[in-house]
C-alpha cells in the first residue's frame, strides 16, 4: 500500500516522509516541476528499487536533489564558480546542472556516468523533507517509463500505486515540465534538455550556450544524446501524435484539414471550438506559455483513456517556455512533426502619385498576391452583412438597391470629423479581419497589402515589413497632372491635402524612392528591392524556427 501524506493536516508528514527516505523506501515528491520518485541518492540499493518501480532502463542516471547550493561540494568536484552563479540566479528552481561526480555518488544512481545531475527544487515542502532527512534524494520523474511525467499527485497514484512507500501531495505542479539540463563539464556549456527555465535566461548568464542535437531532432541509429535519458521514446499517449508547428491561425486550419474520424486535438483554447466533434485536451491559451507547460503532460496524459486513431497537436514556437513544451509535443510524436509556412507578407502604403501600382506590379510578378484593401471595403459594402448593419446602425439608411450611396454617406461623415472617426472605427473593425483571413487561406508564399491607411487600419501588424512609397515632390506633381489631366494648382492642392512624407519615414519600416527615369526602370528597382526583403524575412523566419 502507498501511503498519501497531507502536510497541511498532518503534522508529522514531513517527519514521517524523511523516514522513509532514510530508511531507503521510496516517496513521492512534489517539485515546481513535476512530481519525483525520491530515494536516498547515496544508497545504492535503495536507486534501484527506483529503477524498478518505473521500469527505468539501467544506464539512464538520476538527478540528486539538495536543499541549497552549499551541498554542492560534498557530490561534485571541481564546481565552476558559474555553478554559483546560476544557483544564486536560479535556485531554488527548475535548473539542473551536470557536475563532476565525486566517489560517494554511486554509479547505479549516475547510470555509470562520472558526472552527477544536480537541482535545488523550488517547493517547501521537499526542501523540508530533505533537510530533514539530511541525504541528498535522487529522483527521476514519477511515472513508469515512457509514460508523460506526472504533475499531480494522483498522477503519480495512477502509475504507483502500490510500488512505493509514500507519496507526499503538494498540490499540482507551478511549472509542469521538467527542469533546464545544463552541463557545466563542456565549453562552451551545453543545453542537455530545455524546461522550465528558459534558455534565453541561461544565456543572459552564461554567454554562449550550445544546444544538444536531441533536443531538436530525432536521433539516427546508434546516435547517443548526452543526456541518456533523451533517447528514449517519452511522454507517449497510445495513439500516434503529429505535432503542427506555425502559426496558430494556419495550424488550426492545417488540422482541421487533416482530421479523420476518431482523431483527437490537442490544440490552444482559442482554437478549440473549432474541433467540437472530436476529443479536445486544451493546451491554454495561445500565448500563455506557462499555462501551456502546466497543461501539456495533462493532456498526453488525458488521451490515454480516451479511444483515438491519431493525435494532432498544435505547437508553440520555441521563445521562452515554448522550446520545453514543443520538445515534449515532440517526443511524444516521435518527431513526426509538420510545419505549416505562413506567406510573407509585405504591407504598402504611401502619398498618391508616388508609383504604387508599379510596385505592386513588381512584387505581383514575384509570386506576390496583392490585396488591395480599397476594393476589398467595396466588396465587403456589398456581401457583409456585418459591416453594412454597423454602418446602417451608426448612420441610417445609406444603402439603396444599388449598395452604398455615397453621397447620403458623405453628407453625414465629410466637415464632421467625429462622425468620420465613427467610420473609420468600423471600417478598422471589419477590414483587417477580413484581410486576415484571406492571408490564412492563401497558399502563396508572398503577400502585399495596399493601403491608405496601413497603420491607422491595424493592418500594419499583419506585415513582416511595412515600405513606405516616396517620390521626389516635383515627380509626384507631373505624375499626377499627366495622370488624371489636371492642372498644376489643383495638383498641388491634392497633394497638401495628403500625409507627408515625415508620416511615412516615422512610421514605416522601410522607405522605397521612385526616382527612376522611367516606369520600366522603377519596376527593375522594385523588383530588387522586393527581393532582397524577402530574402531577409525569409532568413529571419528559418533563424526562429531553429533557434
Ligand atoms: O524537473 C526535474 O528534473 C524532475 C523533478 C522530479 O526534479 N526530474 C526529472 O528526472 O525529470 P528524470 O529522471 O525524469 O530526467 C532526468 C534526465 C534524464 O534525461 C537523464 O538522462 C538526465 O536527466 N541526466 C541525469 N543525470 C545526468 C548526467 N550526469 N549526465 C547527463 N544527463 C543526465
Ligand atoms: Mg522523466
Amino acid at each position: 500500500m502507498t501511503r498519501v501524506f497531507h502536510p497541511e493536516t498532518d503534522r508529522n508528514a514531513i517527519a514521517e516522509a524523511a523516514e522513509i527516505l532514510r530508511r531507503g523506501g521510496l516517496l513521492g515528491i512534489p517539485t515546481e516541476t513535476v512530481y519525483g520518485l525520491g530515494a536516498d541518492g547515496l544508497n545504492a540499493d535503495a536507486v534501484a528499487r527506483i529503477f524498478e518501480a518505473k521500469g527505468r532502463p539501467q544506464d539512464n542516471p538520476l538527478i540528486l536533489h539538495v536543499p541549497s547550493s552549499s551541498w554542492l561540494e560534498r557530490f561534485c568536484h571541481d564546481v565552476p564558480a558559474v555553478a554559483y552563479t546560476l544557483a544564486e540566479r536560479f535556485w531554488p528552481g527548475p535548473l539542473t546542472m551536470i557536475l563532476p561526480r565525486r566517489e560517494n555518488v554511486p554509479l547505479r544512481t549516475t547510470g555509470g556516468l562520472d558526472t552527477v545531475g544536480v537541482r535545488c527544487p523550488n517547493h517547501p515542502l521537499t526542501l523540508a523533507i530533505i533537510e530533514k532527512a539530511g541525504v541528498p534524494v535522487a529522483a527521476p520523474s514519477g511515472n513508469t517509463s515512457g509514460r508523460p511525467s506526472p504533475t499531480t499527485a494522483a498522477h503519480m497514484l495512477e502509475d504507483m500505486d502500490g510500488k512505493i512507500d509514500g507519496i507526499v501531495d503538494g498540490g499540482p505542479c507551478a511549472v509542469g515540465v521538467e527542469s533546464t539540463i545544463i552541463d557545466l563539464t563542456v565549453s562552451p556549456p551545453r543545453l542537455l534538455r530545455p524546461g522550465g527555465l528558459p534558455l534565453e535566461e541561461l544565456r543572459a548568464v552564461l554567454g554562449e550556450v550550445a544546444v544538444d542535437k536531441a533536443v531538436t531532432e530525432k536521433l539516427g541509429e546508434g546516435e547517443r544524446p548526452r543526456a541518456p535519458g533523451m533517447k528514449y521514446r517519452h511522454y507517449a499517449p497510445k495513439a500516434p501524435v503529429t505535432v503542427v508547428t506555425g502559426d496558430p491561425t494556419r495550424t488550426a486550419a492545417y488540422i482541421r484539414k487533416h482530421l479523420g474520424e476518431s482523431n483527437g486535438v490537442i490544440c490552444f483554447d482559442e482554437f478549440a471550438e473549432q474541433f467540437t466533434g472530436h476529443t479536445v485536451h486544451k493546451l491554454g491559451a495561445a500565448a500563455d506559455r506557462l499555462a501551456q507547460a502546466q497543461h501539456v503532460f495533462d493532456a498526453l496524459r488525458a488521451f490515454d483513456t480516451d479511444d483515438v486513431r491519431h493525435i494532432y497537436a498544435q505547437c508553440p514556437d520555441d521563445a521562452g517556455l515554448g522550446l520545453a513544451v514543443g520538445n515534449r509535443l515532440k517526443k511524444a510524436a516521435g518527431f513526426h512533426v509538420v510545419h505549416v509556412e505562413s506567406p510573407v507578407v509585405i504591407g504598402l502604403t504611401g502619398p498618391t502619385g508616388a508609383g504604387k501600382t508599379s510596385a505592386l506590379l513588381a512584387l505581383e510578378r514575384l509570386g506576390g498576391l496583392i490585396l488591395d484593401c480599397d476594393a476589398i471595403y467595396h466588396e465587403m459594402l456589398r456581401t457583409d452583412e456585418g459591416l453594412r448593419r454597423a454602418i446602417t446602425d451608426a448612420f441610417g439608411d445609406v444603402f439603396d438597391e444599388n449598395g452604398l450611396n455615397r453621397q447620403k454617406l458623405g453628407a453625414v461623415v465629410f466637415g464632421d470629423s467625429a462622425a468620420m472617426d465613427r467610420l473609420n472605427a468600423i471600417i478598422y473593425a471589419y477590414i483587417p479581419r477580413e484581410v486576415e483571413r484571406r492571408i490564412t487561406e492563401t497558399d502563396v508564399p508572398i503577400v502585399g497589402i495596399d493601403a491608405i491607411n496601413l497603420f491607422e487600419s491595424g493592418l500594419s501588424r499583419l506585415c513582416h515589413r511595412t515600405v513606405g512609397l516616396l517620390a521626389p515632390p516635383e515627380v509626384r506633381l507631373r505624375r499626377i497632372m499627366a495622370r488624371d489631366g489636371i492642372g498644376e494648382e489643383y495638383a498641388r492642392l491634392r497633394i497638401a491635402a495628403q500625409k507627408g512624407e515625415d508620416f511615412y519615414r516615422a512610421h514605416c519600416t522601410d522607405i522605397l524612392m521612385n526616382d527612376a527615369a522611367s516606369a520600366a526602370e522603377f519596376e527593375n528597382k522594385a523588383t530588387a528591392f522586393f527581393c532582397h526583403m524577402i530574402q531577409e524575412i525569409n532568413n529571419n523566419k528559418e533563424e526562429s524556427n531553429h533557434e
